[in-house]
């Protein structure tokens, strides 16, 4: 019998040279394959790869995801676990240091956390500069953003105190901020944080609190939305968790960073997928019009929100475990909602259908969480924002993992160049083409829009 070597041989047909990759982990380094060359001062081979739907752009050891096989796992404790046994600020303990918290950790980590919870009250002028229905995300990211003006220090990426500081206050102010911005496209006034509830129950008390002198929560519900923050607190390398990273590969501080990851989950495709959920069941109206609505979408006139995921090809076991939750909160808001209904029947028609099946849609966590923001009376267009505030804790973790990656240098990926070159430069008056501009010109002169 030959012996085995973890190597890979490619042969290049264009030379007929043979060469001989390491195979680490089921991969080859990209880098490895740049000394493929026909001409001795070729570029050298490299991979293309759209999307990154097959490359490892770093090595990580905060989450575990099986795709095929529907596991999910922070740490190497299963999502099943975390959520029947732990609290959201348990598990961002979890993801930012790499091990579950001892009692009198994560009393220290919960105490300076809540006492961090506060924002500075420029920001309130800051949010009264966007119109009355500003998008609560948009508001969000921008005064996310806005922190690294408020904390400057944090751009000393490499102190642990200011690391930590930074990871604090972003788990901390995070609720804060999302529930301004509510308020504040609502026209209500902010509400500020209650130190006494618990980190769930304090986001719902700056959301719901009206005339009463203390929010209290219901229980049932603060814990529906700490599984939520559970379930939606890393899933390693998506959009956001990616754009965290290659900003912060800049060397930029934490939370110009984590805006970045708050542009990223807006996208209809990441977290706003949700809310495209809800529209999407508002537009199919009743039970009735379920069939209509698949077939338009088996005819790609439109897609099914809420179905399929790039890396589960199997349930997602985030909505196996957040499904239990959806009939409980209905319980207690004591809602028959009707959206609900066609969810259900939507659900059940498409995994008989053979045009999901056979492509292994399933539905994913936007599926659910969107019914449950619902029924607690929260409006569409927070739904993402509130998806960014657990999944502050998995960009906090990735993002110190990257800092202290010894591989990771600036993101910078490769292209294949496909336009022109060497063209001879056309002076304006003798040039022609096709307009390309769309849309009518502006209608006023530029000199009376003047401080518009
Ligand atoms: N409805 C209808 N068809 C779909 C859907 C859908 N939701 N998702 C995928 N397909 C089809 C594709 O058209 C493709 O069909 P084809 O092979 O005949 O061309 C096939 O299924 C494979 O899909 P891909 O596009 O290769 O899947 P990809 O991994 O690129 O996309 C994505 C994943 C973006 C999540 C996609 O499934 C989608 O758009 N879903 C709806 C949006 C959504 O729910 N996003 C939330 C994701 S979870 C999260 O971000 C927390």
């Amino acid at each position: 019998m030959s012996e085995t070597k973890d190597t890979l041989s490619i042969t290049d047909n264009r030379t007929g040279k043979t060469y001989e990759v390491d195979v680490t982990d089921e991969t080859i380094k990209a880098m490895d394959l740049r000394q493929i060359k026909v001409n001795e001062d070729d570029f050298g081979m490299m991979t293309y790869d759209p999307a990154f739907t097959n490359t490892a752009a770093c090595r990580s050891s905060i989450t575990y995801i099986d795709g095929e096989a529907g596991i999910l796992q922070h740490r190497g404790y299963t999502i099943e676990e975390l959520c029947e046994h732990s609290t959201y600020l348990e598990v961002a303990y979890l993801l930012i240091f790499g091990e579950l918290p001892t009692e009198p950790q994560l009393e220290r980590w919960t105490y300076d956390i809540t006492h961090h919870t506060f924002v500075h009250e420029d920001i309130k002028t800051m949010l009264e500069g966007f119109r009355y229905d500003s998008h609560p995300m948009g508001m969000l990211l921008s005064t996310v953003g806005a922190m690294s003006t408020y904390y400057p220090d944090a751009n000393q990426i490499d102190n642990p105190f200011e690391r930590y500081m930074a990871a604090i206050r972003l788990i901390a102010k995070m609720p804060t901020l999302a529930a301004f911005s509510y308020r504040h496209s609502l026209g209500l006034p902010y509400i500020y944080p209650d130190n006494d509830l618990s980190y769930a129950g304090n986001f719902l008390g700056m959301m719901r609190k009206m005339t009463e002198l203390k929010y209290e929560p219901d229980p049932r519900l603060e814990r529906a939305l700490d599984v939520l923050f559970i379930l939606h607190a890393d899933h390693e390398q998506n959009c956001s968790t990616s754009a965290v990273r290659a900003v912060g590969s800049s060397q930029v501080d934490p939370y110009s960073s984590v805006a970045a990851g708050v542009a990223a989950l807006y996208g209809p495709l990441h977290g706003g997928a949700n809310e495209a959920v809800l529209r999407m069941l508002r537009r199919i109206e009743k039970v009735e019009n379920i069939p209509d609505f698949l077939k338009g979408v088996k005819n790609r006139d439109e897609k099914l929100m809420g179905f399929g995921h790039r890396v589960y090809k199997n349930y997602d076991p985030r909505a196996r475990i957040i499904k239990k939750h959806v009939d409980e909160v209905l319980d207690v808001v004591g809602l028959d909602n009707p959206l609900v209904k066609i969810a259900s029947e939507l659900e059940k028609q498409a995994l008989d259908d053979e045009f999901f099946t056979e492509r292994k849609l399933y539905p994913n966590v936007d599926f659910y969480s969107g019914l449950i923001y619902e029924a607690l009376g929260i409006p569409n267009e927070m739904f993402t924002v509130i998806f960014a505030i657990p999944r502050t804790s998995g960009w906090i973790a990735q993002w110190m993992e990257m800092n202290g990656d010894s591989e990771q240098k600036i993101a910078r990926p490769r292209q294949i160049y496909t336009g022109k070159r060497d063209l001879t430069y056309v002076p304006i008056a003798d040039r022609e083409g096709e307009e390309k501009i769309v849309g009518p010109p502006a209608t006023r002169p530029i000199k009376s829009r003047r401080g518009a």
